[in-house]
């Protein structure tokens, strides 16, 4: 997850406000290399255009923002450029399907237009400290394509990999209509049955001229192909570690209904002395959340659960009424505060002030001496996001600072929000994902507890009383 602020050295190693020019052109490039147009796209370090492929309805908007979301968690800058919004940019109101026939020469103009500013966009971004770009478009035809790969590579240097997905069942499509072609600001008070049947329309238009990615005619180009949300994915000459990741990422994912609940530990004896880390037993009060959660599952009747704690005591007491199958993470224990483990915010400031107002500063990158930073902590649970991505319905039962890294994925928070996102003691976080996102719901319990959130200090190196409940 990349901070906002001063361009550095991202994730991909490309030194930034390095460049040369050639051509007329100004690049970015990796640190005292010169570079010939195109050959660039041979390193491993060049920024990447992720560019969509597939009919209209088959999830592609869905796997733009969603690997967008994955990718700038673990800090590659990424943004998602959506071909329709240039299209209605550029045109008045959308009046039918009949502007997506491929025999309407005037809206092909107008379409084949829109694409070129937007990859001017995607590159310009590129040029300007930006890694990775998902050109979120149908991109159907073998003629867009050679577009793409003469502007993005050959002409700016970079890596382009493809990302088609196939999807021929209809009831899948249907739904998808249903669940976000509706709202699209094309169909603005049109009835469900006409946004149907206008959509399908459009499908049809671009069947005509769809051509699949080809293993043989496009014997050169990297991509993967998923078909029907996951049930089989190829992958062709993927290269390099950011499409290794994406190709990972993109085969864990489903979209299949579940919940996921995410809760801290019942209130423990070092929450109420205000200490950190530590491994302590619950307090009396976090036995009675431990009851109250009990309850609360049990109520909700949740098929097929799964329970997820970290190796502490605290998250293991908090669930071991609960008779559901349960999983032990070690990557789920809260961040390791190094020499200041198991010390009260006021004798951090005393014994180590110049750490502490170092991590006011910047409370993502800072790292605990002998400890571990937020950042390092996104790192750790990657594994966990990959198998949350994978699984149905499950409660993780961790600590505030892992459950805030959580949260920040599945919320699209930036680096600089997460450390200060709200994760009460005594409150169950119920994410339900929604189209492009997440629905989230607070459900506190009745039960009391110390309230540890310590609000991003106005003035850096701030410490009242009332902030030192802290347990992170
Ligand atoms: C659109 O105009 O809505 C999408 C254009 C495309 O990607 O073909």
């Amino acid at each position: 997850m990349k901070s906002n602020g001063a361009l550095s050295n991202g994730p991909l190693g490309i030194s930034r406000g390095i460049s040369c020019t050639t051509d007329g052109h100004t690049y970015r490039t990796t640190r005292l290399m010169s570079i010939r147009i195109g050959e660039r796209a041979n390193y491993v370090n060049s920024p990447h255009v992720i560019a969509m492929v597939g009919l209209p309805a088959r999830g592609k908007t869905y796997i733009s923002k969603k690997l967008s979301r994955y990718l700038n968690w673990i800090g590659i800058n990424t943004r998602v450029f959506n071909l329709g919004e240039y299209r209605r940019h550029a045109t008045t109101a959308y009046q039918s399907h009949d502007f997506f026939r491929p025999d309407n020469t005037e809206a092909m103009a107008i379409r084949a237009q829109c694409a070129l500013e937007a990859l001017q966009d995607v590159c310009h971004w590129l040029e300007n400290g930006g890694e990775v770009a998902v050109f979120d478009a149908t991109n159907s035809t073998a003629e867009r394509r050679k577009v793409i790969q003469d502007y993005v590579v050959n002409k700016m240097g970079f890596k382009l990999f493809y990302v088609e997905s196939i999807c021929d069942d209809p009831q899948i499509i249907e739904q998808n209509i249903m669940e976000v072609k509706i709202s699209s600001p094309d169909y603005v008070n049109m009835n469900k049955e006409a946004v149907l049947d206008d959509f399908l329309k459009r499908i049809q238009h671009y069947q005509e001229k769809y051509c699949p990615l080809d293993e043989e005619k496009e014997r050169d180009v990297s991509f993967m192909k998923i078909y029907n949300t996951g049930e089989k994915v190829v992958v062709h000459k993927h290269e390099g570690h950011v499409q290794a990741r994406i190709v990972y990422y993109l085969m864990n994912i489903h979209i299949t209904p579940r919940t996921i609940y995410l809760t801290r530990h019942g209130e423990s004896d070092h929450n109420l002395l205000g200490r950190i880390g530590g491994d302590s037993n619950l307090s009396d009060r976090g036995h009675l959340y431990a009851n109250a959660l009990l309850t609360y599952i049990h109520e909700q009747k949740i098929e097929g659960l799964r329970i997820w704690t970290s190796w502490l005591k605290r998250t293991i007491q908090t669930v071991s009424g609960l008779d559901v199958p349960q999983e032990r993470w070690k990557a789920l224990n809260e961040i390791d505060a190094g020499v200041c483990e198991e010390m009260t915010y006021e004798e951090i400031k005393e014994y180590y002030p110049e750490e502490f107002a170092s991590r006011d500063q910047n409370k993502f990158a800072y790292r605990y001496p002998r400890g571990e930073s937020y950042e390092d902590l996104v790192a750790r649970l990657e594994p966990v996001i990959m198998e949350l991505e994978r699984q149905g319905n499950v409660l993780v039962v961790s600590h505030q600072a892992v459950l805030r890294c959580l949260l920040a994925y599945f919320l699209d928070k930036s680096a600089d929000e997460l450390p200060y996102l709200k994760v009460p003691l005594h409150t169950i976080i119920k994410l339900t994902p929604v189209a492009y996102g997440c629905r989230v719901e607070h459900i506190k319990l009745p039960i009391e507890a110390v309230d540890t959130h310590r609000a991003k200090p106005k003035e850096p190196d701030q410490c009242s009383s009332a902030e030192i409940t802290t347990n992170e």
